[in-house]
């Protein structure tokens, strides 16, 4: 047990590089009020950290959690195809910040699929790296 769990760990290093970030959460937390309308940030034992909407995922714990993972979200099928592709993904910062300012276009650049579409009609073109950084904040598994 404590083997595999170490390994997983090391997996997980590996795969969400310390890349230093430069991302306010205080100030993504109010950057995210364009999002709630969508999407909660609620922990498993029912604490809300921002109360929202259903269209989209709860995106508590979204920083080292593969993508399309929340259970019973019916998810488009451009981001299932992202994570068919990419097995080891796990969402960071980085790639948070990429696909909140152009989902579609994330899509199609990582499943290679010009025809990957996504559900998530929104795009955010400032701050999106304090966004990131709020919902890191929010992610426990974080690293
Ligand atoms: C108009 C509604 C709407 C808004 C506003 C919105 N989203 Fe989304 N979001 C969605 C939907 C719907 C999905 C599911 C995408 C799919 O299935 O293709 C999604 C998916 C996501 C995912 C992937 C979650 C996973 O489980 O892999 C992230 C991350 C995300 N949104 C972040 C954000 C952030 C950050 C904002 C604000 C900057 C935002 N969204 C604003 C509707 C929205």
């Amino acid at each position: 047990m404590r083997i595999s769990l170490y390994a997983t760990l090391a997996t997980l290093a590996l795969a969400v590089p310390a890349v230093a970030q430069d991302g306010d959460a205080e100030k993504g937390q109010k950057e995210f009020n364009k999002c709630k309308a969508c999407h909660m940030v609620q922990a498993p034992d029912g604490t809300d950290i921002v109360k929202g909407g259903k269209t989209g995922p709860n995106l508590y714990g979204i920083v080292g959690s593969k993508p399309a993972a929340e259970e019973g979200f019916k998810y488009g099928e451009g981001i299932l195809e992202l994570a068919e592709k990419n097995p080891d993904m796990v969402w960071d910062e980085a790639s948070l910040i990429e696909y909140m300012t152009d989902p579609g276009a994330y899509l199609k650049a990582h499943t290679g699929d010009d025809k990957a579409k996504t559900k998530m009609t929104f795009k955010l073109n400032k701050n999106q790296a304090d966004v990131a950084a709020f919902l890191a904040a929010h992610s426990p598994d974080e690293g």
